[in-house]
């Protein structure tokens, strides 16, 4: 299903505190330091694909001493809840012109991998510079294509996560912490 269900929250889970809001602060500040140095004097634009990493974005780009500029797109993948079902297709396509541009992807999290490889085959038709990819979280066992962030925040374990950006249909995008969902055990009767 490709409309999330607004009003749906995590019943039967219980969200267990992950990175506190200083713990990516300075993920966040360690990233951009990276960036700044590794492009300097360069053209670089960062491609930021909502809505998951548009905090990570706002955030990163605060710290980066370097001129850049912003664009957005928007992928949807079927599916909803935890689910995924790999078709992705663009409902937002990016505005600025990419030829002989540095282009670095913001994502908010890698899971199997496929989001990345679809926008960054796409991207690559507008013959940029270079394009890479910064993430703020892997989770690197889910992995089901060949993909690696040049810039990476952490890896996680093979949880659901939600806050800073990330949802559950919709939901906790707000948070400014990161949790892991565990489902709770109901007792009997
Ligand atoms: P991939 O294409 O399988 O790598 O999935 C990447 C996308 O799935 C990310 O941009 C997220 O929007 C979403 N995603 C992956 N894992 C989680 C999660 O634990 N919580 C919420 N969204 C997730
Ligand atoms: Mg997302």
């Amino acid at each position: 299903m490709r409309f999330s269900n607004g009003v749906k929250r995590m019943e039967g889970y219980r969200l267990n505190p992950l990175l506190s809001q200083e713990q990516i602060a300075s993920i966040v500040q360690h990233l951009a330091d990276q960036i700044s140095k590794d492009y300097g004097g360069r053209e670089l634009v960062l491609v930021c694909i909502l809505k998951g990493a548009f905090m990570f974005l706002s955030d990163l780009v605060r710290h980066l001493r370097i001129p850049v500029q912003v664009d957005f797109v928007r992928l949807a993948s079927y599916g909803s809840g935890m689910k995924t079902s790999g078709k992705i297709e663009i409902t937002k396509d990016i505005e600025i012109f990419l030829e002989k541009k540095d282009v670095l992807i913001i994502e908010d999290i890698i899971d199997s991998g496929r989001t990345l490889q679809f926008l960054k085959d796409r991207l690559a038709l507008q013959n940029p510079r270079s394009i890479k990819v910064c993430a703020l979280l892997d989770k690197k066992a889910r992995r089901e294509v060949e993909m690696e962030a040049d810039y990476l925040g952490t890896e996680v374990d093979d949880v659901f996560i939600v806050g800073y950006g990330i949802d559950f249909n919709e939901n906790y995008r707000n948070l400014p912490e990161i949790y892991y969902a565990t489902p709770i055990d109901h007792p009997k009767g």
